[in-house]
């Protein structure tokens, strides 16, 4: 029988609760139906693993929500609306190959390889830290203290920018996630356009210094040391633009995520008596099912939207060009229809095609350089603080609704 709307269950982001914890009502949504009406907005969430996957692969649909959309010139919002245009996250061939293929050699598992030994010194550092910081107080702030500072010099030092700049960036990109919710603030959008633009003009500064020609040894290892090395520094990029819009957006998607997922993989080790010895007596090696075991279960990039752009089916119901689509998937890495006991971290899971990292053509550039520094964390921090447990009641979630992750994880010893 076809879905009429009335069949559809609504689902209420609003909600705090649902914010906070959404499994449950996700695991009842996609028991109803694979869509859901996103109440106070024009748009339907998709929930199961089957659809979700097949539309981020999906040719007609596209990332581009806002075009079409006109903004009078003078508009708040125009900066952040100018800002989507030209990030490679949000852009449809063939402007998006322009941006994405100069760089997706450089971020392949091979290539992410090269950044092993940096990785294992700031982790190292970052653990160092985290001894003396708990040597000195009584309790730390797992993500401010050390998760945080850690994945942005990481990607700092990957993409080949100033190292002491790491909590600048951070700072422009947290104020740029918060645009990216739906619900947000009217002022977080125009937040967000705001720091775009200060991103760029900080981006357009940094290449005029033309640090990585001068001193091609240092940054050789580096995604702008490499492109540094061209004739007309531009790597394959078409022009300054591309090349500046792409940086941003490695330094922008590279450390969220990784903030996120690393303080939920300690939330979760610390948490659950069975798998903290991993953690905190280094019982078993990190091994590759255990990242995409914690990658699946925590879905740090929880939602992610699309528009139609041609006629269609979801489920039973036909769309047309112009809907909004939402991909829920969080919801989508716990269907029961493929993951066995999914409301459940098993370590040990095998096959797990989560979604965390997308699929399509927009499949995460940066998923290789992800696993490889949960990985090398992990292993750095293992057995280092067998006491070490969290300050449940000072634990804060983030309210995004975009990304899944923590404000706070205090931790004492
Ligand atoms: C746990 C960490 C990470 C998660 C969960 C994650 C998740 C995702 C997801 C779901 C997408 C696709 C979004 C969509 O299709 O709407 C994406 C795209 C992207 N990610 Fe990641 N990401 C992570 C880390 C990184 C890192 C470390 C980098 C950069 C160094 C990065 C760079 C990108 C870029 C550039 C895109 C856009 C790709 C394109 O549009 O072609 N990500 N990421």
């Amino acid at each position: 029988m076809p879905h009429t709307k009335a069949m559809i269950p609504e689902v209420d982001f609003l909600n705090k609760a649902f914010r906070a914890n959404p499994h449950e009502k996700f695991a009842e949504l996609r028991e109803l139906s694979t869509l859901a009406k996103v109440k106070g907005a024009n748009a339907y969430l998709v929930t199961r693993h089957k659809e979700c996957e097949a539309l981020l692969k999906d040719e007609r649909v596209s990332l581009d929500v806002m075009k079409g959309v006109e903004f009078p010139v003078n508009h708040p919002m125009q900066g952040y609306f100018k800002m989507r245009e030209g990030l490679m996250l949000f852009t449809n061939p063939p402007l998006h190959g322009d941006l994405r293929s100069p760089v997706s050699d450089a971020m392949s598992a091979k290539s992410v390889k090269r950044y092993e030994p940096i990785i294992r010194e700031l982790a190292g550092d970052a653990v160092k830290h985290l001894k003396s910081l708990l040597s000195r107080q009584s309790e730390i702030d797992f993500v401010k203290d050390i998760s945080l500072p850690f994945v942005s010099k990481v990607i700092c030092r990957v993409v080949g920018m100033p190292e002491q700049d790491h909590a600048i960036l951070s700072s422009m990109t947290q104020r740029i996630a918060d645009g990216l919710d739906p619900f947000g603030a009217r002022h977080s959008l125009e937040d967000a356009g705001k720091a775009y633009s200060e991103f760029q003009s900080y981006m357009t500064e940094e290449l005029s210094r033309g640090r990585w020609k001068k001193d091609a040894e240092q940054f050789s290892e580096t995604f702008l040391g490499e492109i540094a090395q061209c004739p007309h520094m531009l790597g394959g990029f078409k022009n300054t633009d591309n090349l500046i819009s792409t940086t941003v957006m490695l330094l922008s998607a590279g450390h969220l995520t990784t903030n996120h997922s690393l303080s939920l993989s300690i939330e979760s080790f610390l948490s659950d008596e069975e798998i903290r010895p991993v953690l905190t007596e280094a019982s078993e090696p990190i091994s590759p099912l255990m990242l995409e075991e914690l990658f699946r279960f925590h879905c740090p990039a929880q939602i992610t939207r699309r528009k139609i752009n041609a006629e269609l089916n979801i489920g039973e119901k036909t769309w047309h060009p112009g809907q909004a689509i939402w991909l829920a998937l969080v919801s989508a890495n716990r269907d029961e229809r493929i993951f066995k006991k999914g409301q459940e971290l098993d370590l040990k899971r095998r096959p797990n095609p989560h979604l965390s990292f997308g699929s399509g053509i927009h499949f995460c550039l940066g998923a290789h350089l992800a696993r490889l520094q949960l990985r090398v964390f992990l292993e750095t921090i293992q057995g280092e603080f067998p006491n070490l447990s969290i300050v449940k009641e000072g634990v804060v979630r983030d309210n995004n609704l975009v990304f899944r992750g923590l404000k706070t994880l205090p931790l004492q010893v």
